[in-house]
């Protein structure tokens, strides 16, 4: 019997719902339609650096049975490991790579597909250039990776969002407070706009519209002249005034989160009611992921697969409109895809009645419309 043509798969970077019905169809797709074996990298490149190999293995079929629909990674993940800058005890750092060049090699892969964000493919497009063919799955919750019109994970995080803030407003009207709820998306405001959108937020604070809390504060104060004395405030964690710095968590400086407690303090300042902040958090990230997620995600792992098959290396499954595509992995360390502030999307919310506090007054004819109708 020939041998099997052998390929991998990592899950790198946070966890995100949906990375293991990317496994799953990839090990699947694999065996099914080319006979493939796939084998696993545990947690990230990490598992590159396993001694005896022991972080690499055969997936089998069985392994990935009953996963669809399941949070996390089987894999594992890990979003501090830089292959190229590997800590050493002394605090200096290594470059590992040729270990990956090895392993690969040792194991007869012929091919790798990397699970993840822009981090993870800043990464792979180094070890293209070192001559290992790889193909790119794009994988965050923040939905801002260039390249795809959506990340598996997005759905299911916006709909998180989108049931806290069901659940805040029954406390923001029985006690007549503003509640303000900070959600992840780190430097782009996707989770905070699609979120605030699925939940009826009244403001919404994202990076790409630098706010001002004067201009918060009086959507709040035109709400309780109208009877409305509550309001729900999605604020994403990049939300930041203008020439204003994004918080960072206590303690670290790459990780945000906290803004909604500044943002809490200038309301304070500017109105009676009581203000009430709360941080999403990880739960974003959790659970079960959304059928639509485990949809795009199994479309996007057999679609990797497809690539492989086709000599597609270098690049990255992609969904445009409702069709699959490809993207050079090269162009997603561009930066992230932000939301257009002059886009289809904020108009929309913006004539639906949402604020965005935009400090260079792009709220404003909104905001006149509406006091000129009666609405707040
Ligand atoms: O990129 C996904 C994400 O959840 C961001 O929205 C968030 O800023 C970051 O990861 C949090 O990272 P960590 O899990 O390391 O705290």
């Amino acid at each position: 019997m020939p041998r099997k043509k052998r390929i991998a798969i990592l899950t790198a970077g946070g966890d995100c719902p949906g990375l293991n019905a990317v496994i799953r169809a990839v090990v699947r797709t694999a065996e099914n339609v080319h006979g493939w074996e796939t084998w696993g990298i545990r947690n990230g490149m990490e598992g590159f650096l396993e001694p005896r190999d022991e972080g690499i293995w055969r997936l089998t079929r069985q392994e990935v049975s009953g996963i669809v629909a399941r949070g996390g990674t089987i894999l594992g993940a890990s979003n501090r490991c830089d292959i190229f800058a590997v800590p050493r005890k002394d605090g200096t750092t290594r470059d590992e790579s040729d270990r990956v060049v090895k392993a690969l090699k040792r194991n007869r892969i012929e091919a790798l597909i990397t699970v993840g964000g822009d981090g993870t493919h800043q990464m792979a497009q180094r070890l293209i250039e070192k001559g290992i063919k790889i193909v790119g799955v794009p994988k965050t919750i923040d939905n801002d990776i260039r390249g795809t019109d959506r990340t598996f994970g997005f759905d299911t995080a916006i709909g998180v969002v989108g049931e806290a803030i069901g659940r805040l407003y029954t406390t923001a009207q029985s006690h007549h407070r503003v509640m303000l709820v900070e959600v992840m998306g780190r430097d782009t405001g996707w989770i905070a706009l699609h979120g605030g959108l699925a939940g009826g937020a009244e403001a919404i604070l994202i990076p790409e519209i630098p706010y001002d809390p004067d201009r918060l504060a009086h959507k709040i104060r035109a709400r309780v002249e109208y009877g409305k004395r509550f309001s729900v405030v999605v604020v994403s964690e990049g939300a930041r005034r203008p020439q204003g710095a994004m918080v960072y968590r206590e303690g670290e400086s790459d990780r945000l989160g906290g803004v909604s407690f500044r943002v809490a303090e200038e309301l304070r300042r500017r109105t009676v009611l009581e203000v009430r902040h709360i941080v999403l958090g990880h739960t974003q990230r959790g659970g079960v992921p959304s059928p639509y997620d485990r949809i795009l995600a199994s479309r996007l792992g057999q679609q990797a697969v497809q690539l492989i098959a086709d000599g597609a290396f270098g690049k990255m499954v992609a969904l445009r409109g409702e069709r699959m595509s490809s993207w050079p992995i090269a162009k997603v360390a561009q930066g992230p895809r932000r939301v257009p502030p002059r886009g289809p999307l904020v108009a929309q919310a913006r004539e639906i009645g949402a604020s965005f506090a935009a400090a260079d007054g792009s709220d404003d004819a909104y905001a006149d419309a509406r006091a000129r109708h009666g609405a707040p």
